[in-house]
């Protein structure tokens, strides 16, 4: 088993490039199969969600590789199966947009139920309502969902929650309905925005991405074209965070700095000096970091993608901080491995209560998911001593390059088997 060793203490410095969103790249892949031509798609992260994908794509009888570092073409022309099943979907939640895709292309989709990382309940019936609308019937039987339409039609949607998720899968199955559709109270996220941006480009009619209200007039049928995705907005925040909670000083580059706006805001109430340029912030920690209080929200809240990582940094601020998620039921489970390392963080079901300003402890932690793995490295960062990170594989799911950028702005962080000794970390 593979496990990060990490000596921390060392002040994150220097420049780090952000990578393409993996969450919008995961999204893009499989709306490339609404398209019965080639989509070369840019920017893309070379991260294990990815390859999954990949893997699906070549598996249903299309065809997808990368023809360079992060372009990725995706060949949809000879896709021939609108079957998903179990061992592929599983290890991906995004796969749940094959629903969306392979209903807009085939009129059918059967689709084993989405894995992913586990946060509590993950339900789909905001998806299979706004297929519904939509004109499709669906059954959900022996782990699989069947869903298929005569015709799609293009309907008003008002999504009782917002969700990233069923508002993407709805834009795909109607972007070749006949009429238009309308989604209100739609996810606004960043990578909402890239996918209709995406569509438009291959010959879609979506307008209000980013918005409350989306609006798709169905087109005939959509074409292929090259697409560049959107700067990684998790990952720069967590690096911005990283360099917080070292106390240290990095320029993240390569982002849109607006999409960054609420943790920006967070880290200067912080204390943590922030300067915004065109495509960059820079992130210089302070020795003494303010207590703070944040409330998870969907955009232009603050992510619960990131709300592992700065709860994290909570745990050395001066005073008692409050962090409330309101995505999520289930999302404080890595709580108790922040614990091993010493953070004293009360959890009451939505609500962790975390006192800070209690130096972490470096110790043996597992990953209970992604974002909680990278919550898991600022904490080995920041603690005194080595922290041993395992259950890499969740990190791997969207972090690309995540020791060797660490590694560059001066972070003592290795990847090992477990097994091999770790006396060539050197104390910084
Ligand atoms: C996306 O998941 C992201 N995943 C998640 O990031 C992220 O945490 C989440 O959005 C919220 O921002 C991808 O983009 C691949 P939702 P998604 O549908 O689409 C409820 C990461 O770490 N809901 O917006 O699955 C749901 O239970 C991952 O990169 C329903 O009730 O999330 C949750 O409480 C983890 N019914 C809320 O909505 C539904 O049919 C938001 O979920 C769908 C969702």
């Amino acid at each position: 088993m593979e496990k990060y060793v990490i000596l921390g203490g060392a002040k994150l410095e220097g420049e780090v490039e952000i990578s393409g969103a993996k969450n919008s790249a995961v999204a893009l892949i499989v709306a490339a199969l609404l398209v019965k031509d080639v989509c070369i798609i840019e920017n893309v992260p070379a991260v294990s969600d990815t390859y999954v994908l990949i893997d699906i794509i070549n598996q249903l009888g299309g065809r997808a590789e990368f023809i360079d570092k992060g372009v990725l073409r995706i060949d949809g022309s000879s896709l021939n199966c609108f079957e998903a099943p179990y061992e592929m979907v599983s290890k991906i939640r995004a796969s749940s947009y094959l629903m969306g895709a392979l209903l807009g292309r085939f009129r059918q989709a059967r689709v084993a139920m989405p894995g992913g990382c586990d946060f509590g309940v993950r339900p789909i019936d905001l998806h299979l309502k706004g297929f519904v609308s939509l004109g499709a019937e669906y059954t959900v039987e022996y782990g699989f969902v069947d869903i298929k339409a005569e015709e799609l039609t293009g309907a008003s949607i008002y999504m009782d929650k917002v969700s990233v998720g069923a508002t993407i899968n709805v834009m795909m199955a109607a972007a070749t309905a006949n009429g238009q559709t309308v989604i209100e109270n739609a996810a606004k996220e960043p990578h909402i925005v890239d996918v209709a941006n995406f569509l438009n480009s291959m010959g879609a009619n979506i307008k209000g991405a980013g918005t409350d209200v989306i609006k798709i007039k169905g087109v005939e049928e959509l074409h292929g074209g090259t697409y560049t995705v959107i700067p990684d907005q998790i990952e720069a925040g967590t690096f911005m965070i990283a360099a917080a909670a070292t106390g240290g000083d990095v320029l993240i580059k390569n982002i849109i700095p607006k999409h960054l706006d609420s943790i920006s805001a967070k880290l200067a109430e912080m204390g943590v000096v922030i300067e915004e340029y065109d495509d960059s912030i820079r992130v210089k920690g302070t020795e003494s970091l303010k207590k703070a209080n944040f409330t998870t929200m969907p955009y232009p809240g603050f992510p619960t993608d990131l709300q592992p990582q700065m709860l994290t940094l909570l745990t050395a601020a001066n005073g008692t901080c409050i962090v409330t998620e309101n995505v999520w039921d289930n999302r404080f489970k890595y709580v108790e491995e922040l614990r091993r390392m010493g953070a004293i963080v009360s959890v009451d079901g939505r609500t962790a209560v975390v006192e800070g300003g209690n130096r972490l402890m470096g110790s043996p932690v597992s990953s209970t998911d992604l974002r909680a793995g990278a919550a898991l490295v600022i904490a080995g960062l920041m603690a005194d001593g080595v922290t041993e990170i395992y259950n890499l594989k969740y990190i791997d799911r969207g972090y690309e390059n995540f020791e060797q950028k660490l590694r560059a702005l001066g972070a003592q962080i290795t990847r090992r088997r477990d097994g091999e000794k770790v006396r060539t970390v050197t104390p910084a």
